[in-house]
C-alpha cells in the first residue's frame, strides 16, 4: 500500500470526522474527505435481511433513536432511524448509511485509503458472520477499493478465515494485545497481519518493545489514542507508530505536522 502514501506518517479518520459529526454517517465521511488526511475508518454490520450498513455498535441504541441489535432489524427499519440527533439537534434526520452509500461517496477518491472494520463475529453469529464478510469484500472489489483498504476485525477467527479463503490477497488489521482478537486463534496473528493497532491498556501509549516487535515481524504499528494530544502523539511517534487513527483527524494532522512528519 506504500505506493499510495502521500505523507511519512498517516492519519485515518475514525468513523469519519467523528469529533465534529455523528460517527459513521455521510456528513462525517464528507468532512473527512475534505481534509488533508490519508484514510477513512468505518464499521460494518449486516441487517436482518442481509444488507451491509455502517454503524459501530451491535445495538442501535447509542447512536440512533432506535433499539435492538442490527442483526435483528431490517434495512427498512434501520433507514427509518435518526442517527444524528444523539450528537446534536443540528444533525437531526441524518441516516445510517448503507455500505453502498459509502462506496458511491468514495469510489472516485483514488488518493484515499480505507480501514474497513468487520463487526459481525463468528463466535456470536456463526456462518452469518462469514456471509457478511464475503458480501462486504465483494462490494469492496466491485467498487475498486479493496487494494487500498485494510480489512480490520477484533475477531482473529474472522481474519484467519479471510486469509485462508482469499489466499493472503487482503491486508489484514488486528490488535495488540492479541487477546483482544478473541479466543480460539489457531495461528500466530503476526504471520498474516499487515498492521496491528497497538493499545496501551493502562498506559496512554504502549511500551516501545511492542512497536519494535511488530516492526521486527514486518507488521506496521498503528495507534488509536482516543484523544489528539501532542504529548501522546509524540510518544507514539517516537516508539514507531506510522499511522494515527483519530476522532479529530484535522487536529491529528496538525500535531503531526508540528512534529515534522507531515
Ligand atoms: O483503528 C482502531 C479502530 O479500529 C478501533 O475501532 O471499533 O473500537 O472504534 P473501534
Ligand atoms: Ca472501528
Amino acid at each position: 500500500m506504500k505506493q499510495y502514501y502521500r505523507h511519512k506518517v498517516l492519519v485515518a479518520a475514525h468513523r469519519g470526522d467523528s469529533k465534529h459529526f455523528p460517527e459513521n454517517t455521510i456528513p462525517a465521511f464528507e468532512s473527512a474527505l475534505a481534509l488533508d488526511i490519508d484514510m477513512i475508518e468505518t464499521d460494518l454490520h449486516m441487517t436482518k435481511d442481509g444488507e451491509i450498513v455502517l454503524i459501530h455498535d451491535h445495538a442501535a441504541g447509542r447512536t440512533t433513536n432506535g433499539s435492538g441489535d442490527i442483526k435483528d432489524l431490517t434495512l427498512a427499519e434501520i433507514m427509518a432511524l435518526d442517527a444524528g440527533s444523539w450528537k446534536s439537534d443540528k444533525f437531526k434526520g441524518t441516516k445510517v448509511p448503507t455500505f453502498t452509500d459509502f462506496l458511491e461517496l468514495v469510489k472516485d477518491r483514488k488518493d484515499m485509503l480505507f480501514n474497513i472494520e468487520f463487526k459481525d463475529y463468528p463466535h456470536l453469529q456463526g456462518d452469518r458472520a462469514y456471509y457478511s464478510c464475503d458480501k462486504a469484500i465483494a462490494m469492496m472489489e466491485e467498487y475498486g477499493i479493496a487494494e487500498r483498504s485494510v480489512i480490520n476485525s477484533f475477531s482473529g477467527e474472522l481474519l484467519e478465515y479471510v486469509d485462508k479463503k482469499y489466499e493472503g490477497k487482503y491486508k489484514l488489521h488486528g490488535y495488540y494485545p492479541t487477546e483482544l482478537m478473541g479466543e480460539g486463534l489457531t495461528r500466530d496473528p503476526y504471520e498474516y497481519l499487515y498492521t496491528i493497532c497497538i493499545f496501551g491498556g493502562e498506559k496512554e501509549v504502549a511500551d516501545k518493545e511492542h512497536f519494535d516487535y511488530a516492526i521486527s515481524r514486518g507488521v506496521e504499528p498503528w495507534v488509536y489514542l482516543g484523544e489528539e494530544k501532542p504529548d501522546t502523539y509524540k510518544s507514539a511517534l517516537e516508539r514507531g507508530a506510522v499511522l494515527f487513527t483519530a476522532n479529530d483527524p484535522q487536529k491529528a494532522h496538525e500535531i503531526l505536522k508540528e512534529l515534522g512528519v507531515r
